[in-house]
């Protein structure tokens, strides 16, 4: 399995200092910035988008950015966040058209893209595009909010996709979404995920470097 990260996401950081957050956290040993992109559509949020990418990348922000596009259209927005720095773009299944062509445009644009899975979307919307995945993001929270709790059957998922991504003998990463926290992220490690996505467990603790340093032995047990 490959090394774990940790992603924080920047829904819970102080947006009035969003790039002093964002580089508190990386240098309190993060590894990736978790970007969630709401459209009050999709889902009934709305925060932020290739603008702001963009101005994290021109503040000096080098760690790969995962997008985590809730928005209805898809497409459209795509090639703005390649321009505006994104490295990973995932997507849900059910808001796109045309899934493989969703893929292949996010790869055409030179990002990474993966494929989101709410706590009642089936997997099977894989069966036909494993080879085009490099990530797979697994909800155990309905979209839209930070702070909410953890759904267990999350788990259960994790495994399957887990399996899956044995079975296609490809380098996939495997990333949870929702709820994490540093009393449960060990179950979570256990059931196959590899990337940790905590928005109020990280941002809203006083201590980032700590915080982060917890999740990681728990992973490490
Ligand atoms: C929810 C977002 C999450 C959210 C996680 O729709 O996709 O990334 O920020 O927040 P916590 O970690 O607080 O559940
Ligand atoms: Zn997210």
């Amino acid at each position: 399995m490959s090394t774990p990260w940790i992603a924080p996401s920047i829904l819970s950081a102080d947006f009035a200092r969003l790039g002093e957050e964002v580089r508190a956290v990386l240098d309190a040993g993060a590894d990736v910035v978790h970007f969630d992109v709401m459209d009050n559509h999709y889902v009934p949020n709305l925060t932020i988008g290739p603008l702001v990418c963009e101005a994290l990348r021109k503040y000096g922000i080098t760690a790969p950015i995962d997008v985590h596009l809730m928005v209805k259209p898809v497409d459209r927005i795509i090639p703005d966040f390649a321009k505006a720095g994104a490295t990973w773009i995932s997507f849900h299944p059910e808001a796109s058209d045309h899934v493989d062509r969703t893929l292949g445009l996010i790869r055409e644009h030179g990002c990474r893209p993966g494929l989101v899975f709410n706590p009642a979307t089936p997997l099977n919307w894989l069966d036909h595009v494993m080879d085009k995945v490099d990530m797979i993001l697994i909800m155990s929270v309905n979209p839209g909010f930070g702070g909410q709790k953890f759904i267990p059957s999350a788990l259960t998922k994790l495994k399957e996709v887990r399996e899956r991504i044995r079975a296609s003998g490809r380098e996939i990463r495997l990333e949870i979404d929702g709820g994490v926290k540093g009393d449960n992220i060990r179950e979570i490690a256990a059931a196959g995920a590899d990337t940790f996505v905590a928005g109020s467990a990280i941002f809203g603790a006083k201590d980032y470097r700590a915080t982060i340093a917890e999740m990681r032995a728990e992973i490490a047990k």
